[in-house]
């Protein structure tokens, strides 16, 4: 479904990503590890086009697509659940997930920037109807129905991660970029968003998982790479890489 061919992604002169090889097939959850700086946020970028590589190849379902731009990327399938949450905190909960049913271009995304309560018209990439996908996300995290009305920003930590996924899910993808969603949650919350991702997991939807809780994901994860210094050092089977000596002694304190 997804194959990155030898990428390499630069801030300015500094290379984050140095020449990866991945894939993900359909079906599968796949997880990314690795250290704090290894450049597993960047490749999910670079994936969903919000940086492009300086060389190399990306093919989503047998088209090339790092050349095209994120919101092109969204209607092909891609949705990214990013690091940090970023949800938007002056919109509702209802908003918010609203807000993820459209893609928005880089000029329409300049409009928001320079004026911040304006939202120009915007492309709806919705399959399946807007209304479906937000049943869908209400039966998924009722809470986000118990507070739709609320702002995005005065909801705890695990909720705003519930509606980051929410969000992406609104696209109705085939292929889901999450960034280490269980980051500073409450052990309840982070059992929540692993349940969550097993169950869309098995509804049909891909799955590429970064998380520093190495353990969790590998159990979760058909297949798992370990980055380090912008490269990838390791793959293997989700089962298998928990064995490893290396990654036992790096990656899960043992
Ligand atoms: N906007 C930026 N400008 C310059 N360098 C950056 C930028 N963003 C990231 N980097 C650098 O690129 C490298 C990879 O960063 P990245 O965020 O991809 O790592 P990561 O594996 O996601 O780490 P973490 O686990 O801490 O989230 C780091 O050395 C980081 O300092
Ligand atoms: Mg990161």
């Amino acid at each position: 479904m997804l194959l990155l061919k030898d990428i390499h992604t630069f801030y300015g002169n500094i290379e984050a990503v140095k020449g990866i090889d991945l894939h993900v097939d359909k079906g599968e959850i796949v997880c990314l590890i690795g250290s704090n700086g290894a450049g597993k946020s960047t490749a999910l970028m670079t994936i969903s086009g919000i940086l492009k590589p300086k060389n190399g190849g990306i093919l989503f379902e047998g088209e090339e697509i790092h050349k095209l731009p994120p919101h092109q990327i969204v209607s092909r399938g891609i949705s990214q659940v990013p690091e940090g949450r970023r949800i938007f905190p002056r919109l509702t909960v209802m908003e918010n997930l609203e807000m993820g049913a459209y893609s928005v271009n880089s000029y329409q995304l300049s409009v928001v920037r320079k004026h911040p309560p304006l939202i120009p018209p915007l492309t709806r990439v919705d399959t399946g109807g807007v209304t479906t996908q937000l049943e869908k996300v209400f039966e998924l995290f009722s809470v986000l129905k118990e507070r739709r009305n609320q702002l995005g920003g005065t909801l705890s930590g695990g909720e705003q991660q519930m509606l980051a996924i929410g969000r992406a899910l609104m696209s109705n993808p085939k292929l889901l970029l999450l960034d280490e969603p269980s980051l500073g949650l409450a052990p309840i919350f982070v059992i929540k968003i692993f349940k969550t991702i097993r169950e869309l997991n098995s509804e049909g939807l891909t799955i590429l998982l970064v998380e520093q809780n190495a353990k969790a994901a590998l159990r979760l994860a058909n297949r798992g790479y370990v980055m380090e210094s912008g490269k990838v050092i390791k793959e293997g089977k989700g089962a298998e890489l928990p064995h490893d000596a290396d990654i036992k002694k790096a990656y899960l304190g043992e």
